[in-house]
């Protein structure tokens, strides 16, 4: 850890021993300034001693935090070029597989976890015909507010906010796309990416879609299991080595990169 990283981690542990609700009582407007950045330290201090108590489940737990709280919710704003560069650019690989697959199946249903701003739910929405219903779920309630105001006049469209390990009667249906895209399941332990393949053992026509970042060493040949990596200490896993442990089928397995990100683009069926 650098010198910055070591002075936020002393910040926010401190904050959080002298006020231990610091971050849970700025849940509602969102803070700015020196609030803004004393936040920021205690989600990062309760993410990296999770990790060092080596508690998976736990670091899932701060991930989910820092995503559902308020100051995430500008995240999309700046983050303004992953549908052109990313979604149509350096990942149109599995946008064309999917096409073929719906061409093929169709798929009736659109259950996308970790929409954040809805750009690719609304691609979905404009170009694979004949969908009955596209569900956007995501953890961060101030992001789908915003999408449910966005998109109000495409009535096929719906946002659900909450953590989507809550939503999985959504997911587990027959003629489903379940989709996870742009770096979602990287926040999930490697218990919890199974739990999700798991549900779509029992479906008809479904399939689970998704592109994750993994770390630059990740031996996918010899390294079955999931661990921290990069920028968001978020987790590299062997995404279709844990599908095929579950039972999955991977039918689509490739690999590209965007700057210094290593993606996986992959879908999976019964
Ligand atoms: C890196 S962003 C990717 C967002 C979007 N898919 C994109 O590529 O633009 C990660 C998203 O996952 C959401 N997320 C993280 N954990 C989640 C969970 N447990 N359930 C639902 N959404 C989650 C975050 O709120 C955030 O919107």
């Amino acid at each position: 850890m650098n010198t910055k990283g070591k002075l936020k981690l002393a910040l926010g542990t401190a904050t959080d021993y002298v006020a231990p609700h610091f971050v849970e009582n700025h849940t509602h407007t969102a803070p700015t300034g020196w609030r803004l950045n004393v936040i920021k330290a205690v989600l990062f201090s309760r993410l990296q001693h999770t990790i060092r108590a080596h508690d998976t489940s736990a670091t899932q737990d701060a991930h989910f935090s820092f995503w559902n709280n308020i100051t995430t919710a500008d995240y999309f704003d700046k983050a303004t070029n992953r549908f052109g560069l990313w979604f149509l650019g350096a990942h149109k690989p599995i946008v064309d597989k999917i096409h073929q697959l719906h061409h093929a199946l169709p798929f009736k249903r659109v259950v996308e976890i970790g929409c954040g701003d809805g750009q690719v739910l609304n691609y979905f929405a404009q170009n694979l015909d004949g969908l009955d219903e596209l569900i956007g779920i995501d953890i961060n309630a101030a992001v789908l507010e915003q999408n449910r105001q966005k998109y109000a006049d495409i009535e096929k469209i719906k946002f659900i906010a909450g953590n989507a390990e809550d939503h999985y009667d959504l997911v587990s249906q027959d003629n489903t796309l379940v989709f996870v895209y742009g770096g979602v399941l990287e926040y999930f332990s490697q218990d919890a990416v199974q739990t999700l393949f798991r549900q779509m053992l029992a479906h008809k026509n479904s399939v689970i879609a998704f592109v994750e970042p993994i770390a630059d060493d990740h031996n996918l040949a010899q390294q079955p299991r999931s661990y921290i990596f990069g920028p968001d200490d978020s987790f590299s896993h062997n995404h279709a080595w844990l599908a095929k442990q579950v039972g999955l089928s991977v039918l689509f397995n490739e690999q590209t990169r965007t700057d210094d990100i290593r993606w996986v683009m992959c879908i999976c069926a019964n």
